[in-house]
């Protein structure tokens, strides 16, 4: 059991800021100490019980404070808007659809549902705990965090929403009926346009909590995978086997993180930039030299080719941090080397009679940390061994992908992605449906298979004739 001083200690930060919202949520006003205190042990409770915990158990807290700084400073600002907006013109259009869509598209649905019902009862607490109030700002945020999660499109944000503004419409004219008051359309009407109007402050201000915060929506990581954006611009000028490469990387992962339930357009888009720092000296790849180019690792030690190819981890985080890309973006890039051994240049050493450790050839890592990374970097050997594949069937697909998959994960390089085994099967599944559809014209089926889709056919056609 933890002492008070030690309470105090650990937790002075969320002491504090659960103090400020409860001072903001009755602002300009200043309560009374006793209304306070009520005010402060009932969002206190909440805020333990509900939200600060989940700090420990959503993995992008973990790994970035910036997400911590974002709930926190979006919470804040979320209760100081509320609180004007809904002391000015009235509870019916306060905007818990900025915050509580902030939060759902930038961080998580889940994390974004704890602070619904924080902003709620802050809310409830500023209007003298009505139960009415409590439940119509419940209901609107909650319908909020679920439309907002997903959303990937400007339009998918207008849908969510005029859904949140039907939602809340409804829940007045309830309201109305509940308590016996008359309807007044223009209430009514507000309490509709309300969503409306929020949905597109917070396209507005999107893009500057992305870039202070380099947490980035959906809708905003699809822009950043275009072709027109500078790195990959470059990367398809300077390497074009490269450029290739990540979009199969892309294809690859993108698939498998959907099936998963993994975040596809982040995977998607960090498959793109995953290799931006081979931009810098694009001949030393493979993908890059071609069957007649000469290959310049033929006349250097195993080691120095070594740093060099590990080198593009270095080049492409600094491009990525210069950029200012997206920090899971900026994630991928030395986690989807992890921290794998390069065989070839190890075994190369051991040839030539060097006492070169397997360690010398080591990619310097971290691990992947998240599931999209990890995918990522199963999707990166996968095509890099397929493409030496000379007769691909899609049982030797199987086959190849298997035998990486697995092997990277025996290698321990998965064990902190938060990838199940479960998850690593039906990645594999996944990445050979997809190189099955990709290498259609290189693929050789075996005799039995053709004479079997062919009777397949004959019997198909003959039940319908
Ligand atoms: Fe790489
Ligand atoms: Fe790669």
């Amino acid at each position: 059991m933890k002492s008070p001083s030690d309470l105090i200690k650990n937790y002075w930060v969320d002491l504090l800021f659960v103090a400020v919202t409860v001072a903001l949520a009755r602002y300009p006003e200043i309560p009374g100490f006793l209304p306070f205190i009520n005010g402060f042990l009932i969002s206190f409770l909440v805020w333990f019980s509900l939200v600060r915990h989940s700090f420990e158990s959503t993995p992008v807290f973990s790994l970035h404070n910036s997400y911590k700084y974002l709930a926190y400073t979006s919470t804040i600002a979320g209760t100081l808007i509320i609180r004007l907006v809904s002391r000015e013109l009235g509870g019916h259009v306060a905007p818990f659809f900025l915050p509580i869509a902030l939060i759902s598209m930038l961080i998580s649905k889940e994390f974004a549902l704890r602070i619904a019902v924080f902003l709620s009862v802050l809310y409830a607490y500023s209007t003298g705990f009505s139960m009415v109030d409590f439940g119509f700002a419940l209901a609107s945020s909650v319908v909020t965090a679920i439309s907002t999660h997903d959303v990937s499109r400007r339009l998918d944000l207008a849908r969510s929403a005029i859904f949140v503004s039907v939602v809340s419409g409804i829940f007045f004219v309830f309201q109305s009926l509940l308590i016996g008051k008359p309807l007044n359309v223009i209430i009514l009407g507000s309490t509709f346009i309300a969503p409306l109007i929020w949905s597109i402050v917070t396209v507005g201000i999107l893009p500057y909590v992305e870039y202070a915060s380099m947490i980035y929506s959906n809708i905003d990581l699809m822009e950043l995978g275009n072709l027109n954006n500078p790195l990959l611009k470059n990367l398809s000028l300077k390497a074009p086997g490269t450029y290739y490469h990540s979009t199969i990387v892309a294809n690859l992962a993108e698939a498998a993180a959907q099936k998963i339930g993994a975040n596809a357009v982040l995977t998607r888009v960090a498959s793109y930039f995953h290799d931006i720092g081979k931009a810098k000296r694009p001949y030393f790849y493979t993908e890059n030299i071609g069957d007649d180019d000469p290959n310049p690792h033929d006349e250097l030690a195993p080691k120095l080719s070594h740093l060099i190819i590990q080198d593009h981890v270095k080049t492409g985080l600094e491009m990525a941090k210069k950029h200012r890309l997206p920090l899971l973006i900026q994630d991928v890039i030395p986690q989807h080397h992890g921290t794998r051994v390069q065989k070839y240049f190890y075994h190369k050493s051991k040839g030539a009679g060097e006492k070169l450790s397997e360690s010398e050839f080591q990619y310097s890592g971290p691990k992947p940390q998240f599931k999209e990374a990890g995918i990522i970097m199963l999707a990166d050997s996968v095509e890099a061994a397929v493409r030496s594949l000379k007769k691909p069937t899609p049982s030797r697909l199987k086959n190849l992908v298997q035998e990486i998959v697995f092997s990277i994960y025996n290698e321990g390089e998965l064990d902190e992605s938060g990838l199940t085994l479960r998850d690593l099967e039906i990645i594999i599944e996944e990445f050979t449906k997809v190189l099955v559809s990709m290498m259609k014209s290189r693929i050789e089926y075996p005799k039995e298979e053709i004479k079997g889709v062919i009777k397949y056919a004959q019997n198909s056609s003959d039940k319908q004739n």
